[in-house]
């Protein structure tokens, strides 16, 4: 009989390596090695095809179109969006975010909504009463919602065959462990094996399962980040455990776009949607402050204007500190490279600081030139002009490239009462389809330069 093998997965990358090593080879992490252990697959039809019968391959042609599947809104209109529409039938769901974001407060708010639907809810952290007791602060009838205390696969899936639910909660699959191994519930082999039989079930029951995922300090999905191949969907929760603001953003979906981003509000009564979110990310700005800049972003689908910090200062250190909040850091020191280099702008010797507002992560290259504005303005000590935004891209040469999306970028803007907007010159050669009328001024700039000498 074929032996199981055994192969170590990282638990902060997901990562996997056939040999022990006290260090991630992909992530360079210490100590987050895992061995997990996979029994040999069921003997199929072989060459000689004495096992089994040969599977069914069809032509694309005769192959029949899939069934339109109607969506469950949630009633969140903001959660709905994120997901493409709503809910889809027999879909699993991966919830990530760090302890105390938000993650059971969504879950709850997300019931009454769907007061048709049978839903179980796995509570591995806290007990029904206390569930019982947030429901009651947030006002949720909960007549539709089951509780479950079994943190046991094998008894999780019992009690899905006896109630039959619609929709499955598990809170959190790092709580939940199968007797099949002897591990402890939170390694990597146990969230593995328990999501598997979790997704198993939900595909053959067609129910709709979400499953909780806490995530590191550093921001990876630490062992579900092993599950994001095997869900749906991975919904991960943003934002600053301190702040009220809580974004989630659709980092993989089979069913909508990806990097969609929903913004909500943690309050006495829960989570609020966020209707329009420039408002919020713009609302606290200091424009006659120098160091501030606007960058006009696009987050999935959704034009959002965010206020950009940059606080520049000298530096008691011989390596300068570079900071970033919310952008990416290498990015940051290829921007100070190109402020130093080919504007002359003396970034080293300069402690520099970013901050975006709200704790959103900007992740798109278009940020770069609100970055670039933000420290330049700090440098120089002049505040950038109050009525202007911008968005662009920056390449080494210090030329700004294209951004997708201008006319809805530019749209916002005016929207929210700015006059300018800057963009690369690219994508201001032909505007005359969705200029006119507009009341933003609309400028391109070839370079950062250009667009320095109009905002500064
Ligand atoms: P929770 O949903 O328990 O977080 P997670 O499941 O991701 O660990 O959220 C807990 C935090 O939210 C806690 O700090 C209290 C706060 N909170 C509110 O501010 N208002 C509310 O109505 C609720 C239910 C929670
Ligand atoms: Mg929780």
């Amino acid at each position: 009989m074929a032996k199981s093998t055994v192969k170590y997965v990282c638990a902060n990358c997901g990562a996997v390596s056939l040999k022990y090593a006290g260090k991630c080879f992909e992530c360079q992490s210490w100590g987050t090695l895992q061995e997990i252990r996979t029994d040999p697959a069921p003997q199929k039809a072989g060459k000689t095809g004495k096992v089994g019968t040969p599977p069914v391959v069809t032509s694309l042609r005769e192959t029949p179109e899939p069934g339109r599947k109607a969506r469950i809104q949630t009633g969140l209109q903001e959660l709905d969006r994120v997901l493409g529409g709503g809910l889809m039938p027999s879909s699993v769901i991966m919830v990530g975010g760090e302890p105390g974001i938000g993650k059971s407060t969504l879950m709850l708010q997300i019931t009454p909504g769907i007061h048709e639907k049978k839903i179980l809810y796995v509570c591995g952290e806290e007990s029904p009463s206390q569930v019982k007791d947030r429901a009651a602060r947030l006002g949720i009838p909960g007549g539709n919602l089951w509780l479950v205390t079994e943190t046991i696969l094998e008894g999780i899936l019992d009690a899905i065959a006896a109630e039959r639910p619609d929709i499955v909660i598990i809170d959190s699959i790092q709580t939940i462990f199968t007797a099949e191994y002897q591990s402890s519930a939170g390694t990597i082999t146990q969230i593995r094996e328990c999501a598997a039989g979790l997704t198993r079930a939900a595909k053959q029951n067609g129910f709709i399962l979400f499953i909780i995922g806490h995530i590191t300090k550093a921001g990876s999905l630490a062992g579900p980040k092993t599950l994001e191949h095997m869900v749906d969907t991975v919904l991960q929760f943003e934002g600053e455990g301190h702040q009220r603001y809580r974004m989630i953003r659709s980092i993989k979906n089979r069913f909508g776009p990806t990097n969609e981003i929903g913004v909500f509000r943690m309050e006495e009564q829960g989570l609020q949607e966020v209707r329009n979110p420039s408002e919020f990310f713009i609302a606290d700005r200091s424009a006659d402050i120098p160091g501030n800049s606007v960058h006009a972003a696009m987050e999935g689908s959704r034009p959002l204007l965010v206020e950009v910090q940059a606080l520049v200062s000298k530096s008691g250190f011989s390596m300068p500190q570079r900071i970033s909040s919310g952008f990416d850091i290498k990015r940051l020191n290829i921007i100070l490279a190109v402020l130093e280099k080919r504007l002359q702008l003396p970034t080293w010797g300069q402690d520099v600081f970013i901050r975006v507002a709200g704790g959103l992560k900007l992740l798109e290259p278009a940020a770069d030139l609100a970055i670039a504005v933000a420290i330049a303005s700090g440098i120089k000590n002049t505040p950038c002009s109050p009525s202007a935004v911008c968005a662009g891209e920056i390449g080494l040469s210090g030329e700004l490239r294209a951004v997708s999306h201008a006319a809805q970028r530019a749209r916002e803007a005016a929207h929210l009462g700015f006059r300018t907007i800057i963009l690369p010159e690219a994508n201001t050669r032909d505007t005359s389809s969705w200029a006119t009328k507009l009341p933003v001024t609309i400028k391109g700039c070839r370079t950062v330069q250009e667009a320095l000498d109009l905002l500064n």
